[in-house]
């Protein structure tokens, strides 16, 4: 299949700048992996949300990706590997952080772990710390990838910092069109909220962002409870941790029981009357489905040009507290716009 042009433009006329989208077959793959090899940017699917990949054993590469996305480079990036093999190279497993990883890899859980002797994630992509943070994705193109490249692949959402996480290709190209050499569709992303953050470098394993599992499955396996997040907003050793994060340009009315004139509707198990401003997460409250759904939703929402979006109330059970988490950041004041 040929790829498609973001502006139209043919193959010889391209300034180098320009990104193209083109479905993630082996040919597209392939290029990909020699695109990052070089140092070049490649925004790829996982299970989670689309990813900004570039090569995590290369400091300008990662220069690229804070740059690309606008991100303070105060914040560490994930870096994906094939396998819980390559994963062992680049870091020291604790028992429980292996546990963890037997269990839920490939799939969405990052451990952050001390950076073993001879590990080859650049200081940059740690933002400096002695510890990296690592990930195994299920999803078949982003194994794929890695795979080809032969590197582990730093890769943080594929939006501009602040903004929604991607959870579609037409999503990476509305923010960083322009910005990234290439972007491998594979459709959209089944899990739709990040990894879940788990942190084993202290005696008990922290819980530092909830995502796409579940704390209460993680618990399950490890037989004790998580350490709980840090509170306050210190050094951002955890995600997100900027006040701001996952931002709509609508502001959002959480755990709202009533729509008011003008508002669009985020509703979950079908709180909000059916109406054309409303979308529903989940009729039948599944917090799996909602997840999945959010982002799209929210996106939905907040192109049809809502001053204000109402949320109905979202348990905190199961995958819901990683949506009620995202909901919280995105409707914390704005800095500076
Ligand atoms: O699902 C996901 O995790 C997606 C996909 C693309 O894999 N990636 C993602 O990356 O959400 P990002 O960069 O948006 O979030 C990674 C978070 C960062 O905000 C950072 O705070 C945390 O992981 N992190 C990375 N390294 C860390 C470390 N050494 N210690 C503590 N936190 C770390
Ligand atoms: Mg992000």
């Amino acid at each position: 299949m040929s790829p498609t042009f973001l502006n139209g433009e043919t193959e010889d006329t391209l300034p180098s700048s320009l990104t193209r989208l083109v479905p993630a077959d082996a040919a597209a793959i392939t290029e990909a992996a020699q695109i990052l090899r070089a140092g070049g940017l490649v925004a790829f699917p996982t299970e989670t949300v689309y990813g900004l990949g570039g090569d995590a054993t290369s400091d300008s590469a990662v220069a690229g990706i804070y740059a690309a996305k606008g991100r303070p480079s105060f914040n560490p990036l994930i870096a994906h590997v094939a396998n819980l093999a390559a994963a062992r190279q680049q870091a020291v497993f604790t028992p429980e952080a292996e546990l963890l990883a037997q269990f839920f890899w490939p799939g969405p859980l990052t451990l952050v772990l001390p950076v073993a002797e001879g590990g080859t994630v650049c200081a940059l992509a740690r933002a400096g710390l002695e510890t990296v943070a690592l990930r195994v994705p299920g999803h078949e193109t982003a194994h794929r990838l890695i795979a080809a490249t032969g590197r582990p692949i730093a890769a943080p959402s594929a939006n501009i910092s602040g903004r929604m996480s991607p959870v579609a290709a037409a999503h990476v190209e509305e923010d960083l069109a322009g910005r990234i050499d290439m972007i491998l569709d594979a459709g959209p992303c089944p899990v739709g909220v990040e990894s879940t953050i788990i942190s084993c470098v202290e005696d008990v394993p922290r819980l530092l962002r909830p995502g796409g599992i579940s704390r209460n499955a993680i618990e399950i396996v490890l037989g004790r409870a998580l350490a709980g997040r840090i509170a306050g907003d210190g050094a951002p050793t955890s995600p997100g941790q900027l006040a701001s994060h996952y931002a709509p340009r609508a502001r959002l009315r959480l755990a709202a029981r009533e729509l008011r004139t003008g508002e669009g509707g985020l509703d979950f198990g079908g709180i909000f009357p059916p109406a054309e401003n409303v979308l529903d997460l989940s009729h039948s409250g599944d917090t799996t489905e909602a997840a999945a759904n959010l982002f799209r939703h929210l996106r939905v929402l907040d192109s049809r040009g809502f001053d204000m979006i109402a949320v109905a109330p979202i348990p905190d059970t199961s995958l819901g507290e990683a949506i009620n988490d995202r909901l919280a950041r995105a409707a914390a004041e704005r800095p500076s716009e």
